[in-house]
């Protein structure tokens, strides 16, 4: 036989002993394998050994030379199969490692919670009117909440029981300090206060945050609740501003077939002071309060009533989103239901 004929026998044997090794998916298919290769009987190594005798005389040291390379490439990898399936590990077939007619994973993407989306769609209504966003904490001293909105001493509002008042401890001892009484801010009211005391007018601003009272839960109220406080300083302001700025906010946030209506009410830092109700889908409903701001609030902040005059109104953001959305029970909001929180 001619080298390069025993040379082309043994590369394709080389090659497909690696193939049928690599492809064993367990013992048995390996043990076949190394049978069909390595068999001492009729293996094809063996056949191909005799063929190394009718190889010319000359050429046999380089046959010879290559017959046995071949040889341990072929045991080697048989031991390398061996370890493989020793080791519980799937055969490596070329090509893609999966299943490309599997359904694909469906990724669950994250989304702002309704009341937050409904925050920045309420920011983004009212600044289209001119009104910046102002923000104070939600921990307030009992002047910001009631003092300088004009809620005297013995006001109901001020109630322990329709509060959540801090008791202020010392950090190292635990005990009273017995300094400033603290709660969690009642209404965002509070923003208003804080707000002139710091700036002069003309002032045109909306805060929207969290507010505390202990109020049972239930469809329609909760104990942590949103509002948007509104304040618009200027000379010469009137409840017809406050009529117009509510009624574009309504529309904005409703439609077009949205009424509001005013109904007379009362807050000590307001005078006249109004209910805002808004009629929408065949309903009236109450979002809150509003009214003119009282002279004593503005002296309080050092502005002089008979210069510059101003309106403000409190709306509760829940009551807002469960309107538009169709939201009858308050708590959804809040029990982290992903069923129901995914849908906005
Ligand atoms: C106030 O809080 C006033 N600060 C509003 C105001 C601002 C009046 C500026 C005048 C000028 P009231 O307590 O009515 O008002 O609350 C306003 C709104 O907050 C209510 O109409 C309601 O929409 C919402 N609200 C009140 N309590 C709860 C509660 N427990 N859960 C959910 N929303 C509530």
């Amino acid at each position: 036989m001619p080298l390069t004929d025993f040379l082309t026998e043994l590369d394709s044997l080389q090659n497909d002993a690696a193939i049928s090794f690599t492809a064993a998916a367990d013992t048995a298919a390996l043990e076949d394998a190394r049978i069909e290769f390595l068999g001492a009987k009729s293996g094809r190594l063996k056949a191909i050994q005799k063929g190394l005798g009718t190889v010319g005389k000359d050429d046999k040291p380089a046959a010879g030379k290559r017959f046995n390379e071949v040889k341990q490439a072929i045991e080697a990898a048989f031991e390398q199969a061996q370890q493989r399936l020793a080791a519980g590990g799937p055969a490596k077939k070329a090509g893609p490692q999966f299943d490309i007619t599997l359904p694909g994973k469906r990724l669950r993407v994250g989304r702002l919670h309704p009341i937050s989306q409904t925050i920045d769609e309420l920011k983004d209504i009212m600044g289209r009117l001119g009104f910046s966003a102002a923000d104070g904490p939600e921990i307030e001293d009992e002047y910001h909440n009631f003092n300088a909105l004009n809620i005297p001493l013995e006001h109901p509002a001020r109630d322990p029981l329709d509060n959540f008042y801090l008791s202020v401890a010392d950090s190292t001892s635990g005990a009273s300090t017995g300094g400033e009484t603290l709660l969690l801010r009642s209404q965002t009211s509070t923003v208003q206060i804080r707000v002139m005391e710091t700036t002069r007018p003309p002032i045109r601003i909306i805060s929207l945050g969290r507010v505390y009272r202990p109020d049972t839960a239930d469809a329609t109220h909760y104990p942590m609740f949103h509002q948007m406080e509104g304040l618009l300083i200027d000379r010469k302001v009137t409840m017809a501003d406050l009529k117009s700025v509510l009624r574009l906010f309504a529309t904005s946030y409703l439609g077009k077939d949205v009424h509001v209506r005013f109904r007379p009410s009362f807050f000590p830092f307001t005078e006249p002071s109004v209910e805002v109700d808004m009629h929408w889908n065949d309903r009236w409903m109450e979002f809150g309060g509003a009214g003119m701001v009282d002279p004593n609030v503005l002296r309080a902040v050092g502005y002089d009533p008979d210069e510059v005059s101003g309106f403000a109104f409190g709306l509760g953001v829940e009551r807002l989103c469960m309107r538009r959305h169709g939201v009858t029970d308050i708590r959804d909001f809040y029990r982290n239901d992903v069923r129901f929180l995914e849908q906005f």
